[in-house]
């Protein structure tokens, strides 16, 4: 099976599968000496982690990380980091049943006509389990981008058509829907009360928002960043849709509202837009603006209501399922966006950094050369003077050879060489080189 190798430069490599003994992953392209606090990626662990509330699986899994290499005394080595995740409360037996079943809305079918083979143990590869080892990751590519003042946070914004009418970041982490409004959620809870007591579930909206982006990230043609960050969303289970800025709602606005202005914010010394409605990116690449994306999540597909289906023979079944499951993903679903985001940002602001380094390079040879035009400028200059002084010294019948005068400009030399802190060994070649031309140029004028 491939596919379980994520970006560039930050790369992420996942495995396991939900019932085994161990999900986990590889992290490599860290450079050493990185700190990494391995509390806070236990604490984006808990947020996924299921058995929290009544509205999600009441599976118990502790998620403990395991470190098992690259990380020595909070600083990341520059070698792999490995972390193990164990699955400590398999009941492969409550998909025991399932197991000659073409269950609707689950990977089921499309793996076994794939691979001819399916882990009927709760999904397999397919599972909600495999994001934790994304949050891990996630987790600790937000630390680092929290070190470059980069903020990622997520939250509910619909559940079940019931959409919240204003955004309090501080609600967010205070109730179990993960939603920003506490009008909303309370109608939220009931709606999803209400579906799970007739063996249902609900789906909904989550909005991710990532503040302090910097300009600059993103390529522009195959891996534009809002298809970069597509890509990582829709690649979570349940997703179905992704939307970016105004999204979807573009295609009913004229060119005049869609267009955010420009303008120059003197305080902070950076341009920005009155409007956001671009979501944060042009031509694929980062504005500065805050990015804002919304990813559409299906309802679980797990019911205990009774479905029609039928089993691998081709034959009839109706089913509702056991086991243990959310009636709805979107709170959990909440800190793996968060990971997703995390990752991407990260990756391409690797990329970015090898590009600035080229560009800072290059730019330093632009100054050093303009520095250096400067330099012959001035020389062509003190030629002229030269010039001048051979013609006094001819009209006033002086030598070209001065003593006085030539200790002088040394003196002069050596003085400042001490003050601006230049190697005396290259100012007293310097020196000597210009006094022995200027001495051939006064000779020639007085000939
Ligand atoms: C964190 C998380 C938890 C999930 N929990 C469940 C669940 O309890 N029941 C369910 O039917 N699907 C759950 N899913 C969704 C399934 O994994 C997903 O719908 C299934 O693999 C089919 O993939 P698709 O919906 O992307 O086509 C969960 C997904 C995530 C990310």
């Amino acid at each position: 099976m491939s596919g379980n190798l994520f970006g560039n430069a930050y790369q992420v490599m996942t495995f396991g599968e939900s019932h085994g003994k161990y999900i986990g992953l590889v992290i490599d392209g860290l450079k050493p000496g990185l700190e990494i606090s391995l509390d806070e990626i236990q604490q984006e662990l808990n947020r996924r982690r299921p058995g929290q509330s009544s509205v999600t699986t009441p599976r118990q899994e502790k998620d403990r990380i395991e470190v098992v290499s690259g990380i020595l005394e909070g600083k990341t080595t520059g070698t792999p980091i490995c972390m193990l995740i164990a699955n400590e409360d398999q009941r492969p037996g409550d998909y025991e049943k399932l197991k000659n079943i073409l269950r609707p809305g689950h990977a089921s079918y499309t793996f076994l006509k794939k691979y001819g083979i399916f882990d009927f143990r709760g999904g397999g590869r397919a599972s909600g389990r495999e994001t934790a080892t994304r949050v891990a990751a996630g987790a600790l590519a937000k630390q680092l981008l929290e070190q470059r003042e980069i903020k990622i946070f997520a939250y509910t914004r619909a559940i079940g058509g019931i959409e919240i009418s204003e955004v309090d970041p501080s609600f967010i982490e205070k109730n179990p829907l993960r939603t920003a409004d506490p009008e909303a959620a309370g109608k939220m809870l009931a709606a999803i009360e209400s579906a799970k007591n007739e063996g249902d579930s609900l789906g909904g909206i989550i909005e991710v928002v990532v503040q302090n982006c910097p300009p600059g990230l993103g390529e522009p043609v195959f891996h534009k960043l809002e298809a970069d960050l597509a890509a990582a969303l829709m690649s979570i289970g349940a997703v179905k849709g992704f939307e970016i800025g105004s999204g979807f709602k573009a295609a009913q606005m004229k060119g005049s509202e869609q267009n955010d202005p420009f303008y120059y914010d003197r305080a902070h010394q950076r341009f920005r837009t009155k409007t956001n409605n671009a979501g944060g990116t042009l031509g694929g690449i980062s504005n500065g603006e805050d990015l804002v994306m919304r990813i559409a999540v299906k309802p679980p597909s797990s019911i205990a209501k009774k479905i029609e289906t039928v089993d691998r023979d081709g034959n009839p079944v109706v089913f509702g399922t056991g086991g243990r499951h959310d009636p709805c993903i979107c709170p959990r679903i909440v800190p793996v966006a968060e990971a997703m985001v995390a990752l991407v940002l990260l990756d391409h602001l690797l990329l970015q950094d090898r590009i600035s380094k080229e560009n800072n390079l290059d730019e330093l040879r632009r100054k050093m050369d303009t520095i250096d035009q400067q330099i012959l400028l001035l020389l062509a200059q003190r030629f002229d003077y030269i010039g001048k002084i051979a013609e006094e010294k001819k009209r006033m019948g002086l030598d070209v050879s001065d003593h006085n005068r030539e200790k002088t400009v040394k003196k002069n030399w050596t003085a400042s060489t001490k003050t601006l802190d230049l190697d005396p060994e290259m100012s007293k070649n310097l020196v000597d080189l210009i006094l022995k031309h200027s001495k051939k140029k006064q000779q020639e004028v007085l000939q």
